[in-house]
């Protein structure tokens, strides 16, 4: 595996859930894999869960890791093409990751979109050129649209949880103060896609997602009528991608309460953390026993973990 940067990267998402829940009973099973072998994880945004739950993986591979947060240890780097560079960006990606793969066997990147220019965002641009510029293996930890090693967990979880053949997973948008990429959003609803599942989205006008990412989901505007009969509601805000990166609504009647989640099927609850409670849901939902917010988290280890053996596997 080249690069994992969305869960097209693999032939079968289903299947390969299945190997990291497989890998989860035994995660020290491959313990001398990445002997000699470095992970380099490159943050241009913070990080609790991705950089601590990848270190980790890798180190069950028995991999090194170096961690670099770009815009506080290192040279701040520019991404665009062409450009004279005479602001404060002392170094181009296209410099600095060949080198990065000079010392890095694999190597992660987080990087988050402007949410100013779509075009630029949905060219997912920074991640494709890190993979083109480099030799070595690339592992999205989340780029300007998607966030797969977050998806891929959230199956994960779904299956873990699931009584059904075919649950009902209900996508719902939440407000929030601040404007927040689409990129969680999207990477749920393109797994869920490839899922044995109903998919339900559902959010105001005007938060439309990307089609690309909806595939066959059904889109429901109403969501007391969206949350009826689901088997887990998944809480996430973005910011709109029609009226690119904008804040529409704060609408608090959206907030994932106890009231609606009765009209559920007695529904899992999961939000990919972090999570403002009492803004996205209420304390009584996320702390309740049908949370499944920390389980999710959990599962991120050991779904990086299967995307790191696969990568050192193909080394
Ligand atoms: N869910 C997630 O990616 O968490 P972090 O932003 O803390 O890594």
């Amino acid at each position: 595996m080249k690069k994992y940067t969305t869960a097209y990267d693999v032939p079968n998402i289903n299947d390969f859930a299945d190997k990291a829940l497989e890998l989860k009973k035994n995660p020290f099973a491959f313990d001398t894999l990445g002997k000699h072998k470095t992970l380099g994880l490159i943050f241009f945004n913070p990080s609790l869960r991705t950089r601590l739950s990848t270190q980790k993986a890798a180190m069950s591979l028995g991999m090194n890791v170096i961690v670099m947060n770009v815009d506080g240890d290192g040279w701040k780097l520019e991404t665009e093409e062409g450009v004279i560079m005479d602001s404060d960006k002392a170094e181009h990606i296209k410099d600095a990751f060949p080198v990065i793969g000079q010392y890095c066997d694999i190597i992660g990147v987080r990087s988050f979109p402007s949410l100013k220019d779509r075009e630029a965002d949905y060219a997912d641009k920074v991640i494709n050129d890190i993979v083109k510029y480099t030799s070595v293996p690339v592992v999205s930890l989340e780029s300007a649209i998607r966030h797969p090693l977050q998806a891929l967990a959230d199956l994960m979880t779904i299956k873990e949880l699931s009584q059904k053949a075919k649950p009902k997973v209900v996508l719902t948008w939440a407000p929030h103060p601040r404007a927040l990429p689409q990129a969680v959003s999207n990477s749920f609803a393109e797994t869920m896609n490839l899922a044995d599942v109903e998919l339900v989205i559902t959010h105001p006008k005007g938060y439309e997602l990307n089609p690309e990412f909806v595939g066959n989901a059904r889109v429901v505007y109403d969501q007391k009528e969206a949350f009826k009969d689901a088997d887990f509601i998944y809480a996430k805000n973005w910011s709109s991608y029609n009226d690119y990166g904008q804040i529409l609504s704060q609408d608090k009647s959206w907030v994932v309460d106890e009231e609606k989640m009765a009209l559920t099927n007695n529904a899992h609850f999961m939000h990919c953390l972090p999570v403002r409670r009492n803004v996205i849901v209420t304390d009584g939902v996320i702390d309740s026993p049908q949370s499944a917010v920390i389980q999710q988290a959990g599962n991120r280890e050991f779904a990086v973990q299967t995307v790191l053996k696969e990568m050192l596997e193909n080394l």
